[in-house]
């Protein structure tokens, strides 16, 4: 580094000294005319003749560059100049694409699935009786409009619930709502919400142990921070909902193990395959932290009983590895068995508690996925501190909180509206059973879910995934109606697909299996 030495003269002065001890080629790099200009004022002038010089260059060649073209009118005369200068910047340096993360890129150049393309589709076209009757029916998304008007009767009658105000007394006072909350959840709705999950989930749960996130997605995704590292993996008994890829997979860096299960099992899991699949995952170097199941199963829209999710637990306990149960649709039972809660099967026997967690929200049983509010009840200390911690990056508004609050804590209107909701779409799982039977479809054995889950294997051109993703294409392009094909949900079997029912009114639900039947009319029968 280049001292200056007070005694001895300037910067300048010091460098061209040792300049002179070290010869004169390298003194040429830096004063390039000094062998011009002699003498002591040759390394001054030697720098600034060339400065002169080139300076007087860049004026020539402005001057002499053909000009920019004329702003539009409309511009001011600083934008004009800003405008040019920017063409300026662009005309000397070509633009080259702008670093993005390998993250970021890796995502925008995802295919997505079927289940995706197919809601694309819907939004590209959506069906309405009177606006656009040609358009796509969606079957292909698991959301609750059956029992809405409930909701909607309720607001109607409860007008303080949606009361502004300066007032502290006013449920939606400015200075109860404006201000930071706990970020997993203000306490009176984790209260609340406790109370509903045990009357929906017959089971006791205590608000403590319980963290509010901006949709079940949300708590999904912190399980999987929580429960593995990236890499490691879960086990997934299949048909899966297709969002768990999406949810658990893409930022956690977590991955997902499909374990088969077959028609002849009703879809339902068994020990064996788990076992297989555990081992052979283990085998290939990889780390299983935790099984995740949804209970009721979405697709297949069957529940697990007692039997079955204790055999689940010692299966955990056995492998030491997470239960994670995502009972989400835990309202959503409409036919005998009835729901079983883990929560329950925990209350009744001697468990391990600390590696089970369950997943629930307001999504479906109460039709609010736009309220976005999931809830992650969990037994494990350790999780429900660092939950708490994740959940700043996804906490539900103030606004939808209290709101939250009035609606699920009238336990007579929670209670009513369960069971009717509970009546409808029973009632509407049978008038889709019964049309789909017309058109020589049959629906798996299922008690719960807002869909069902449909052969249509004699419909494919052949039989295999390409046959069934045949099929998905012109019942999307021929009969207009958006279903979502079994591969999304990897299942092994193919011709199976899941046909949500719960967004359609009555007329419309008549519309899609007319145009069902139709279809399965024109379709070669498979074998050809
Ligand atoms: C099994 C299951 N878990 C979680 C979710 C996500 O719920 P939310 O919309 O509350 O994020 C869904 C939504 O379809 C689901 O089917």
């Amino acid at each position: 580094m280049t001292q200056i030495n007070k005694n001895t003269g300037s910067e300048v002065e010091q460098v061209g000294k040792k300049e002179r001890e070290r010869g004169p080629g390298a003194m040429r790099v830096i004063v390039p005319l000094q062998g011009v200009v002699q003498g002591r004022g040759g390394v001054v002038l030697g720098s600034i003749i060339p400065c002169v010089l080139f300076y007087f260059l860049q004026l020539y060649l402005r001057r002499n560059r053909s000009s920019p073209p004329e702003p539009p009118p409309a511009e001011s005369e600083s934008q004009a100049r800003s405008s040019q200068r920017i063409q300026r910047t662009l005309s000397r340096s070509p633009s080259r694409p702008v670093f993005v993360s390998s993250r970021a890129a890796h995502m925008s150049d995802r295919e997505d699935s079927r289940y995706y393309l197919g809601w694309k589709a819907y939004n590209d076209d959506p069906y309405d009786a009177e606006i656009n009757p040609h358009g796509v029916i969606q079957m292909g998304l698991a959301e609750n409009q059956l029992s809405l008007d409930l909701i909607e009767d309720w607001l109607e009658s409860h007008p303080d619930a949606l009361s502004w105000g300066g007032a502290h007394n006013m449920p939606l006072s400015i200075r109860g709502i404006a201000g930071y909350q706990d970020s997993y959840g203000m306490p009176a709705l984790r209260t609340a919400m406790a109370g509903f999950m045990g009357d929906v989930m017959k089971a006791s749960f205590d608000p403590s142990q319980l963290i509010l996130t901006a949709g079940a997605t949300s708590a999904i995704e912190i399980l999987g921070f929580c429960l593995a590292e990236p890499g490691n993996a879960f086990l997934v008994p299949t048909p899966y909902y297709p969002g768990f890829d999406r949810d658990i997979k893409w930022r956690t860096g977590v991955d997902l193990v499909p374990v088969p299960c077959r028609s002849t099992d009703n879809f339902n899991v068994t020990i064996t395959a788990l076992e297989r699949a555990f081992n052979q995952t283990k085998k290939r170097g990889t780390a299983v932290r935790a099984l995740l199941i949804s209970n009721p199963s979405n697709p297949a829209g069957n529940t697990l009983d007692s039997n079955m999710l204790t055999m689940l637990l010692e299966f955990a306990r056995e492998k030491n590895i997470h239960l994670i149960c995502d009972e989400i649709y835990a309202g959503s039972v409409y036919d005998s068995p009835e729901f079983t809660s883990i929560a329950k099967v925990l209350e009744s026997g001697e468990f391990d508690k600390s590696r089970v967690h369950i997943i629930y929200g307001t999504s479906k049983d109460l039709g609010l996925a736009g309220f976005r509010v999931g809830a992650l009840y969990s037994y494990n200390d350790k999780v429900l501190k660092a939950a708490k911690k994740f959940a700043r990056f996804c906490s539900v508004s103030s606004l939808t909180q209290r709101l939250l609050i009035a609606i699920i804590s009238d336990t007579q209107f929670i209670q009513n509206y369960m069971s009717e909701h509970q009546r409808r779409l029973g009632e509407r799982f049978s008038v889709i059973r019964e049309g789909l039977k017309k058109a020589g479809i049959k629906c798996a054995k299922s008690n719960g879910g807002l869909y069902c889950w449909v052969e249509m294997a004699n419909l494919m051109p052949s039989f295999n995934q390409k046959g069934e993703h045949k099929l998905w294409e012109r019942l999307l392009s021929e009969a207009k109606i958006n279903v979502t094909p079994g591969s999304a949900c990897h299942c092994i079997e193919p011709g199976w697909f899941r046909v949500c029912f719960a967004t359609l009114t009555d007329h419309d639900t008549i519309v899609a299996l007319q145009r069902i039947l139709e279809f399965s009319k024109r379709c070669k029968p498979y074998p050809q």
